[in-house]
């Protein structure tokens, strides 16, 4: 979609698709251009009974000489509750709306006293992604007619450079959601390393693939021992981007990557959703995601390093035995006492790795627990940090993605849930703040020193339903918060 902003008016803007956002009566801008331009109207938001609440939606056809063919008028409530996610809600609702048209969508929306900078961002990003669909899958595809240009109407000139980096955020994100929703016998842990392979590739960064032996003679046990049960090779991915200048930070960003998630011999039963459980390579997927955005979009002075120990967790006669007792690479030894506790297994080993480069932050993102849906369900992450700066910058940077993040306790005393009788430590620990016992494990494995930040992304990975910018299916979460925080670092 090319994207742009358009200096016309309401008045004599002439593409093919009009989307107006109004906002409740008195402190409403457009309202007399827009009728003014489009007699009739009044009646016909009179006889829907537009009340310009969020939930109002009114499409017209108004087939006048040389006008747009549809006209949608969007309610956005009052001027005081508008927000950057409630223009981001509406922008999507304008993409949905224009789905069957050509040409040009014109999308004119109050912004307030937000920045307009950002404003041109959020709301072309959100065009973008409430578009995309997926029929990768499907033997016909439906045909399927979407606008090829967005206009951004009634926003000033230095708006436009809000508009720089939406397309190389969008295609981290869409890459991010393809690999997510593709089925576990297309995404493998090989599918994995293919992807890194052409990302390296197409933006020349650099990629180092460990296969099992390389693991193997690393020390590699916690990683390894949920990999043995399945067929599939396992994939050790080290993928870098080095900035054209002076390096002044270096960021890790660590996805899990459990291309399918059978529980093991704790096999997933009952309400456990085995059958969802290619989406346990989210977090790997979003570090992907954010490789390609970020690679697209050059920063200086920040040297990315991602890091995926991909595999499946499933069961044959070579499969982990609940109760086994592995060795982390550090020497730390693991009683499995749940096999499917897995993620935090391949996490230790790939953690370690990426302290090992020495960064100045390490950011880990994983489909960790289902504690994390229970506790904040499908609209929020779970954040915990050993570093306050750390997490104040990554809330920052999602909360101008308008992703959904909140911390979350690491509170030492609950490390007892994770004793073990007979080795240092026990994945799993007992039910209650399963999530907060999962992050500790995890930080047992960061070297001290390091400023490392865990994201557990269970709930928002995946949306049944949809919601605003997100279809039904995968999300992409965790992308664009990445890439800005990245960014930030590099500013
Ligand atoms: N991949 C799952 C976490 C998960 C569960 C994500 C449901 C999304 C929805 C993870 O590997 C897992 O199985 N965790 C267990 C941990 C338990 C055994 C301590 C869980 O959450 O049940
Ligand atoms: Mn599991
Ligand atoms: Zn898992």
């Amino acid at each position: 979609m090319r994207l742009s902003l358009s200096s016309s008016g309401l008045k004599n803007w002439d593409g093919d698709v009009l989307v107006v956002g109004l906002l409740k009566e008195e402190s409403e801008p457009h309202r007399a251009e827009l009728s003014e331009r489009f007699p009739g109207l009044e009646a016909v938001l009179e006889q829907q009974a537009f009340q310009a609440k969020p939930s109002d939606q009114v499409v017209l056809h108004p087939l006048q000489e040389g006008g747009p063919s549809r006209l949608i008028v969007l309610g956005l409530g009052e001027a005081a509750a508008l927000s950057l996610d409630g223009l981001r809600a509406a922008a999507a609702r304008a993409a949905k709306a224009s789905i069957g048209c050509s040409g040009s969508l014109g999308l004119l929306l109050p912004w307030g006293d937000l920045e307009a900078e950002a404003v041109a961002q959020a709301t072309a990003e959100a065009v973008l992604l409430a578009s995309y669909k997926d029929q990768r899958f499907r033997k016909d595809p439906e045909p399927r007619r979407v606008p090829e240009a967005l206009e951004l109407l009634g926003l000033p000139e230095q708006a436009a450079s809000g508009l720089t980096p939406v397309a190389a955020n969008c295609a981290g994100v869409d890459l991010a959601r393809q690999l997510v929703a593709a089925p576990p016998n297309v995404v493998t842990p090989a599918a994995l390393a293919d992807t890194a392979a052409e990302l390296a590739r197409d933006y020349g960064l650099e990629l180092t693939v460990l296969e099992r032996a390389d693991c193997e003679a690393r020390g590699m046990g916690a990683f390894l021992a949920v990999s043995q049960g399945s067929d599939l090779p396992p994939k050790f991915l080290h993928l870098i981007y080095r900035p054209a200048g002076e390096v002044k930070r270096r960021l890790a960003l660590v996805g899990k990557g459990l291309t399918f998630d059978s529980g093991g011999y704790n096999l997933k039963v009952g309400a456990a959703q085995i059958d969802m459980m290619k989406f346990d390579m989210g977090g790997s997927a979003a570090v992907l995601g954010a490789m390609r955005s970020i690679a697209e979009r050059k920063p200086e002075g920040v040297e990315v390093h991602m890091i995926v120990a991909s595999c499946e967790n499933m069961v044959n006669g070579s499969a982990v035995h609940p109760g086994d007792i592995v060795t982390a690479a550090d020497g730390t030894t693991i009683e499995i006492n749940n096999t499917d506790a897995e993620g935090r297994l391949t996490l230790a080993d790939a953690l370690l790795y990426a302290c090992e480069q020495q960064p100045d932050a390490v950011v880990d993102l994983a489909t960790l627990t289902g504690a994390c849906v229970i506790a904040l369900g499908d609209e929020m992450a779970g954040l915990w940090s050993n570093d306050d700066d750390l997490a104040t910058a990554l809330d920052t940077a999602a909360g101008t993605a308008g992703e959904g993040l909140w911390r979350m306790p690491l509170r030492k005393s609950y490390k007892d849930g994770l004793k073990s009788l007979l080795a240092d430590t026990k994945n799993t620990g007992p039910r209650p703040g399963g999530s907060i016992t999962a992050a500790l494990f995890l930080q047992e494995f960061v070297a001290s020193g390091t400023a490392w930040a865990h994201i557990d992304i269970a709930g928002p990975v995946w949306s049944d339903k949809g919601r605003g910018l997100d279809p039904a299916g995968a999300t992409g979460y965790g992308v664009r918060t990445l890439v800005n925080w990245v960014c930030q670092q590099a500013a």
